[in-house]
């Protein structure tokens, strides 16, 4: 497996390009099995997910491309010839239950594995489950699938989600396009991958309204044609780029960012005393000089701070100054990114869904283990600063959802390299 060497000490100075997000192509790669023409994607990301998705989508029988050096992506699912989503994908990627909507809008039926749970939580479906019984689907669990068929195909009606689900409120929008009649999805998840998602499914021909807020309003319509989509950029890529200048010291601008992606996250910063500047290429951060200054944060639901970017801000808290308290309120074990930076000499004290982060001027560099995607981020960006050498093992983590971090920190003048695994 291969590891991430950081040299601690080195300020950032420069730009990086973020790319298109994980998140927005991991469902709307899903919607090209809402029509049998061609769906392209453009400015999608080289992610080892999306190459997972890519091969749950072929074993369904459509077609899928990456051209342009993956940047393109080009599916049809003219050929579609399974509705069955096989656990030993699903197992890799929770994401792969976005099938699930298209599958039983499309074919009126979905065998969908349960995806089990992983580092961050048990990630249970009930929400989803619930939502395609509110529009006429029978699902059964069954040795760890979900068996989900309809009479005479879904029907629209009105879905309330008990909790903002991002998952389900795409997966019912999805299935919701080609219900018979109209479905209103009511506290439904507002991230900007959801309204990602309905611009390109209204290229498709879908009616959608409210996208963004929490009641979408779908008229359903007999079929959707192709289109082509460009990806949003990756909100969490660049509020996790924007930290490495602050934790490392230096500038950076973030080609390709937007305010109005990271607006709560961007309050912290200002709040902790950073610098954030919009220019016409992106957004530009610099630390004058000086630590942080400690700020508490809770994750939420978008448009709150975002919980993909609660690891990347503790790593940036360990250097504060003063205490930080954060809490996670999205999911239930998402601190193990605080063990290994203590290994580094941060001083954080976790009592459930709690953490407090005791700000140190100077952590050490020491080897560390990455759990899950974006805790293994959190201790490169710790690294950046950390005197010495960090090694983070284990980073398949960090390529489900980092384009060559390596190459765009290096890019900067981190003293970064990627050791080739045994
Ligand atoms: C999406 O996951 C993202 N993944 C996650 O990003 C992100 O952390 C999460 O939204 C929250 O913003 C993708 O978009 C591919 P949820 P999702 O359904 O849809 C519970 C990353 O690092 N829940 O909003 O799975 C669930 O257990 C990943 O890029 C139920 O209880 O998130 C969690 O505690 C990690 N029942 C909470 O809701 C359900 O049926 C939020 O889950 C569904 C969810």
């Amino acid at each position: 497996m291969d590891s991430i060497l950081v040299t601690g000490g080195k300020p950032l100075r420069g730009e990086i390009a973020i790319a298109g997000a994980k998140n927005a192509a991991l469902t709307l790669m899903p919607a090209t099995l809402l029509s049998d023409e061609p769906l392209t994607l453009t400015n999608t990301p080289r992610l080892s997910d999306i190459k997972t998705m890519t091969a749950l989508l072929q074993s369904l029988g459509a077609e899928v491309s990456a051209l342009a050096d993956g940047k393109v992506m080009a599916m049809s699912s003219h050929g579609l010839n399974s509705t069955r989503a096989d656990y030993e994908i699903v197992r890799k990627m929770r994401a792969s239950n976005l099938v699930l909507g298209p599958l039983l809008a499309r074919e009126g039926h979905a065998i969908v594995s349960l995806p089990g749970g992983c580092a961050i939580g048990a990630r249970p479906m009930d929400i989803h489950i619930a939502a395609f019984e509110a529009m006429g689907a029978t699902i059964d669990l069954k040795d760890g699938y979900l068996h989900a068929t309809t009479q005479g195909g879904l029907k629209g009606g009105v879905v309330k989600l008990r909790f903002a689900s991002v998952g389900a409120t795409e997966n019912v929008l999805m299935a919701a396009t080609l219900a018979k009649g109209t479905t209103i999805i009511e506290n439904a998840a507002r991230e900007p991958e959801i309204v990602d998602l309905a611009t390109c499914l209204r290229a498709m021909g879908a009616q959608i309204e409210g996208d963004g807020t929490s009641r979408i309003e779908i008229q359903g319509v007999d079929r959707l044609h192709g289109a082509t989509h460009p990806v949003v950029t990756d909100r969490i890529e660049l509020g996790t780029y924007m930290l490495a200048p602050v934790i490392a010291g230096g500038e950076v601008e973030c080609l390709g960012g937007k305010l109005s992606l990271v607006e709560s996250f961007v309050e912290k910063l200002t709040e902790a005393g950073i610098t954030v500047e919009e220019t016409d290429r992106g957004l530009k951060v610099r630390c004058d000089g000086g630590r942080p200054k400690a700020v508490n944060v809770t994750t939420e639901p978008f448009p709150g701070f975002p919980t993909d970017l609660q690891a990347q801000m503790m790593a940036m808290l360990c250097f504060a100054e003063g205490t930080s308290v954060l809490e996670e309120k999205i999911f239930e074990n998402r601190f193990m990114h605080a063990p290994e930076l203590i290994r580094m000499g941060a001083k954080i004290d976790v009592h459930g869904g709690t953490a407090t982060v005791h700000g140190v001027e100077k952590m050490k560099g020491a080897p560390v283990m990455a759990t899950d995607l974006r805790a293994s981020v959190s201790l490169i960006l710790a690294g950046l600063a950390a005197e010495g050498e960090t090694q983070v093992n284990r980073v398949y983590h960090l390529d489900r959802g980092y384009e060559h971090v390596e190459e765009k920190l290096g890019a900067v003048g981190a003293q970064i390299e990627r050791i080739k695994g045994q």
